[in-house]
Order: C-alpha cells, then structure tokens, then sequence
C-alpha cells in the first residue's frame, strides 16, 4: 500500500512538504481568487414567494427536525436585500463571490421545460449588481434544496429521471446566466448529500437508510454532475469561456500511529470519503479499488447477492473522466484514524498527540471539539495534487464556526489567519496550483439542521431585527486586509 502519511511526527517527506517556518510572510499569485460563500436555502427566506416551489428544506424544517426549532422563511432576507449584501462584499474588497441558486425558483417542481421568469429575474438583478461591483459570481447549482417533488419520486435515488432532469436545470441556468457566470460548481459537497440526507438521516430528506441507499444516491449525484459537465462542454463552452467544477469535502486525516494497519486505515478513510466521488471524476472514472473491494467483501460477509456499490457502465466512466475544470474543496478540520475490526467503536479524533493542533473550546459541536490544525490542510493540499493534479484546486470553503456570533471574533481570525497561511506555504513552498480561497459564510446564516445556533459569518446578522441588519465582525476586518495586502506583507 502507499504511505502518503506523515503520521503523527516531522517527516513529511512522503507527501513532498519541505520543512516550512511557522509564518511564512509572502504574497499569492497574481489573479488569486479571494472569495466568500453562501447558499440559497441558507440566506435568501423569500421561500414561498414569486412562483417558487418547496425544496426538501422547506419541507425538513416544516416537519420541525432543526434543533432551535427554527426555519428559513426569511433567514438573511437575502431575497430582499441582496444589495445589503453586496455593500458587505464590497467592504470586505473580495473580487469573487459564490452563492447557489434555488432549483425550485427556477423549476417549482424541477420538471418545467419554461423556466419561472421571475425566478430568473431575481438572480439577474443579483448577478448584474454583482458585475456592476465588480464582483465575479461563483454559482453553485445544487446547494442542497432539491424541489419537493423530485423527491416525491424518489429524489437522489432515482436512476432513471435525476441525471437528466438535473442536466436540464443546468442547461437553463447556463443558457440564462452564463454570459455573465463564469465559474460554476454543479453540485455541494454530494458526500453529505448522500450519506447525510440518505443515511444518518440528519439532513433533508431525513431518510435513514442502509448503505446500499447512500451509494446509490452517492452514484446518481456522480451521473448527474457529469451529465451537467458534459452539457455545458458541449453546447456551450464554446461561447460561454466558463469553467465548470464540483466541491467535495473532506476531513483531513492521519493515522494515530505508525502502525501500518492504521496508515492502511487512513488511506481507506480517505478513499471512502474523497476518493468515493474525486476517484470518478478526476481519477480513472471509476470507484476506488479499494471501495470496490471491502464493500463487495462486507456484502458478501452479509450474504448479499451483490455488491451494494453501483457499478459505472463503460460509457459513464467515459463520461466521468475529467468531468471538472477545477478541484473544488470545501474543508474545516482534520482527524486521526485508527484501525478498528469491532463494529460499533467510535472513530478516533485528534487528541493526545504530538502534533500542532489546538482542540477549540468554542468549536464545540455537538459533543466534541474540532481541531485546528493548519498543516493538515497543506498536507491534504499535497495529497490532492498528487493525486488529482494538474488540475488547478479552488477552495471553495473554509472557516470556523461558534455559538454567540462575537463581534470580538478573535479565535475565528487566529483561525484564519493560520489556515490562510497553510495555503500560501502549499503554494510557495510545496508548489501545488491553488488558484483562490473562499471563507464560509459571508455572513452568520441558518446553519441546516443547527438552525441558528451554530454561527460562521464574517458578518454578523441580527436576526430579530426586521432589517437584518449586518455588523461586520473583527474578522471580516481582518480578512479584508488579507484580501487588500494579496497576503501576508513581510
Ligand atoms: C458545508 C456546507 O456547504 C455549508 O452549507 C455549511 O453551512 C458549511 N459547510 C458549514 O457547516
């Protein structure tokens, strides 16, 4: 097996780091893309206006799943004031900004061969104030709020209709947008689309399912995304110029020690989590072997007639195969894996270790903490490069959340400010091509099935207020000087 990891000591030279000074002062690349993010479902409120149709998350949080008991009938109010928006992005002096598009104010049922007009006209205000601040419009098309009636016939799981109705919602979106939208991402984070709203249950639709349910949602969102990609390369790229992308997430990981069956462990981890959906695209179009294999033995083991994974037809794996311009990742924090051959024990977090990371207090999810640890997003930068290079990486979120929304927001600068860093040592010193970097969120917004307890804006948004008035916080200041300076002045 491959040995990418450095485990839990200095020796990285398996992942091709050079040792690194803790602060590396420097400069990005010319024309690096500095960007904040949010989503349609998680800012806009507006839910039922103007011929929109219910999305999965309208229906979700109706049914009363998110903790604080709350919905986003108005959340951000951003449906209304998208200029207030654009008055903060302008202050934070970021030239990017990726926002997603309801599908259900474009096709209330994701069905209409005619698309709704006034849906249309809301994101061409959006997108031409934009322009007109000289801001580029990222857009992601599927951030989560699939039209209620798709899944009514079986949403994600359904083989037959999905690809194609999603790569026509893309088409519309191209045809009406994309003389001016440049930068698309199909589809956020399909992993927690599949194993999260498929699986655990956790997230819209809430459908607690065996595996076989994840990886068959896991391999529609595959097919829809490089039907959209092909869509686009076909019929339009030859006008539009744009570039078009998926954002996979992932939690960095190392082994807990050099036990090689945990560096095993770690690699498998991996493979299930990244390379389950960047295996198809950006390597040979297929799932990863080792995928393949332990879950054809584990069904087997459950005597199952079957794999429970699905298998790619030739054509699909051509069709896969390259589908992205870009690496989009969205990722937070890291993790040690441990291997474990007893179900039923729970996986290892980073703790008790010697390596730099901080356990923050105030990142306090659920029950535990995450770490911070910004060498492990050099590292992954690595892993992804050599694995799925030369194409360019476009992070496409990072940040740090808590639970008061602090003006004061100083942890969330520290935050910053080390993984920023970690992106410039990737690029000066290991020399991987990362063309931009988005901080989530813009502003605090409604966190999923968190509600709005859970807080990651660089903005702060006062959400008794009718206005929803946005107060910068102390980061927002701090990254508009990361942004202004290109980097880190020496
Ligand atoms: C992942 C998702 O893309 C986004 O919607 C969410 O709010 C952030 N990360 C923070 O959890």
């Amino acid at each position: 097996i491959e040995t990418p990891y450095t485990g839990v000591n200095d020796d990285r030279t398996s992942l091709g780091l050079s040792p690194a000074p803790e602060f590396l002062y420097g400069y990005f690349p010319d024309g690096f893309m500095w960007s904040v993010a949010t989503a349609a479902f998680q800012i806009e409120g507006g839910w039922n206006e103007d011929g929109k149709g219910k999305s999965i998350w309208d229906v979700y949080t109706h049914e009363g799943h998110v903790e604080d008991g709350s919905n986003a009938h108005i959340a951000c109010d951003s449906y209304h004031k998208y200029l207030d928006d654009i008055v903060i992005l302008k202050e934070l002096g970021v030239k990017h900004y990726r926002f997603s598009i309801a599908w259900t104010r474009i096709q209330p049922t994701g069905l209409e061969k005619e698309p709704n007009h006034r849906g249309i006209e809301y994101y061409n205000r959006l997108i031409n104030a934009l322009l007109n601040a000289n801001i580029q419009p990222v857009v992601t098309l599927y951030h989560w709020d699939l039209p209620q009636a798709l899944q009514d016939r079986g949403g994600w799981l359904n083989t037959t209709l999905i690809a194609d109705v999603f790569a026509n919602y893309a088409r519309l979106c191209f045809e009406h947008f994309g003389d001016r939208v440049k930068f698309w991402v199909t589809i956020n984070e399909p992993s927690m689309v599949a194993w999260i709203g498929y699986g655990r249950g956790r997230k819209a639709p809430g459908i607690r399912g065996e595996s076989d349910l994840v990886y068959l949602a896991g391999h529609n969102l595959i097919r829809a995304h490089s039907a959209a990609y092909r869509v686009y390369q076909k019929e339009f790229q030859a006008r539009q110029r744009g570039f078009v992308g998926i954002s996979l997430n992932i939690v960095w990981k190392e082994p807990k020690t050099r036990d090689p069956k945990d560096i095993e462990a770690t690699e498998r981890a991996m493979q299930f989590d990244l390379g389950w959906f960047a295996n198809p695209i950006y390597g040979n179009g297929d799932y990863p072997e080792v995928m393949k294999k332990q879950i054809a033995r584990k069904s087997m083991e459950n005597g199952l007639p079957r794999s429970r994974l699905p298998e790619f037809t030739p054509d699909e794996i051509e069709r896969n195969k390259g589908a992205s311009d870009f690496f989009g990742l969205n990722t937070y924090t890291s993790r040690l894996v441990e291997h474990f051959d007893q179900p039923n024990k729970k996986p290892t977090y980073f703790k008790d270790q010697d390596v730099k990371y901080t356990m923050d207090p105030n990142w306090q999810i659920g029950a535990r903490s995450r770490a911070i640890y910004p060498e492990g997003l050099r590292r992954l930068l690595s892993w992804i490069s050599r694995r799925y290079g030369p194409r360019p990486i476009y992070i496409t979120e990072n940040g740090i959340s808590d639970n008061n929304g602090t003006l004061e927001d100083y942890h969330r600068i520290d935050y910053l400010n080390k993984y920023i860093n970690a992106v410039l040592k990737s690029i000066t010193i290991d020399g991987v091509r990362v063309v931009g970097y988005t901080v989530w969120a813009l502003m605090d917004n409604f966190e999923w099935e968190r509600g709005y307890e859970e807080k990651l804006g660089l903005y702060h948004v006062n959400f008794e207020d009718p206005l929803r008035s946005r107060t910068a916080k102390a980061s927002a200041k701090f990254y508009s000087q990361v942004v202004a300076n290109n980097g880190f002045p020496p």
